[in-house]
């Protein structure tokens, strides 16, 4: 059987394919036409951030699974999957205390404006009364989004002394009364928070859901972006820091990613990453050999646990 792997995974995934006999296809320069000229004989996909459109599925009788080595599978059509018979398997907890951990990192540096510092120490400046750092422990904080990283992100916040609000439509009162956290409304969120991050999945649900209205409406000091980007919208978000009315930003996931003339990279308060969140080395591992798995279990027709 052919697995194609179209990104970069740890070669712990990769071992864990050969050593189960498949005949695997690596080619990290594809994108999606290049796909559709390989597809024809490929009986699984591994993918990351290559765009599975219909189109690929329309041209794969083989294909039984298309599986992500990482949380999100808003770069898969599900519906053309769906309709197609083919399995869409993800790795949802391997990499999410990375992604956590990077969230509280993001909020420390912009609420810290600790890039901002280390450049002007690194040109050789020495002034402190010229950053105007924010505390996080007296913060009310607002999640978006209370699945796994939400929830993760969450107890990291509650550790350090903050209250919680959540907007989470598919959660239960009791469940969040369970962490300590205040279900609510998304207005009532914006309204009553000083710190918003943002840990919702990108679906035609979410995309846009905080616009220049609900921009408009938050009434804290910093907002933390790290699920995907297409959430938030960024112009709105830019001026809303530019001008001052949020102090500051820290921002891992754009809508077009690497980002092009986003006008988040030029306002100094943002804090910009390149969708790091779940790069650390455990976190790579971990969601190379889940998604590796869900290959091998679907080709040998057990149960995907993942799907
Ligand atoms: C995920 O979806 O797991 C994260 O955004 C990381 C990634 O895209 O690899």
């Amino acid at each position: 059987m052919k697995v194609l792997v179209t990104d970069p995974i740890d070669d712990a995934g990769l071992a864990r394919l050969r050593s189960a006999g498949l005949d695997v296809e690596t080619d990290f320069d594809i994108d999606t036409a290049g796909v559709l000229e390989k597809i024809a004989d490929v009986d699984a996909m591994l993918i990351r951030g290559t765009e599975i459109t219909r189109e690929v599925f329309e041209n794969a009788p083989n294909l039984k699974i298309v599986s992500r080595a990482g949380i999100g599978v808003d770069n898969i059509d599900i519906p053309a999957a769906t309709d197609h018979g083919v399995i869409v398997a993800n790795a949802p907890r391997g990499n999410v205390y990375a992604a956590a951990e990077h969230t509280i990192g993001l909020a420390f540096n912009a609420a810290k404006q600790i890039p901002q510092a280390h450049m002007q120490v690194q040109a050789g400046g020495w002034d402190g009364a010229s950053f105007d750092a924010l505390e996080l422990g007296d913060m009310t904080a607002g999640i978006v989004g209370l699945g796994r990283l939400g929830q993760e992100v969450a107890w990291r916040l509650d550790n350090l002394g903050m209250d919680l609000l959540a907007y989470d439509p598919y959660l239960g009162e009791a469940r969040a009364r369970q962490m300590g956290i205040e279900l609510v409304e998304l207005d009532e969120l914006l309204e009553r928070v000083d710190m918003l991050s943002v840990q919702a999945r990108l679906t035609d649900e979410t995309r846009g859901l905080i616009g220049p209205e609900e921009i408009d409406r938050f009434a804290g000091d910093l907002i933390v972006l790290t699920s995907r980007g297409g959430i938030v919208d960024e112009p709105a978000l830019a001026d809303a820091v530019e001008s001052g009315e949020i102090a500051a930003a820290g921002v891992d996931v754009f809508s077009t990613e690497p980002p092009e003339d986003n006008p988040l990279l030029d306002v100094e308060n943002v804090v910009v990453t390149p969708h790091l969140g779940a790069k650390t080395h455990n976190a790579q591992v971990n969601v190379a050999v889940t998604a590796a798995d869900s290959i091998i279990s679907a080709l040998e027709g057990d149960l995907v646990q993942n799907a």
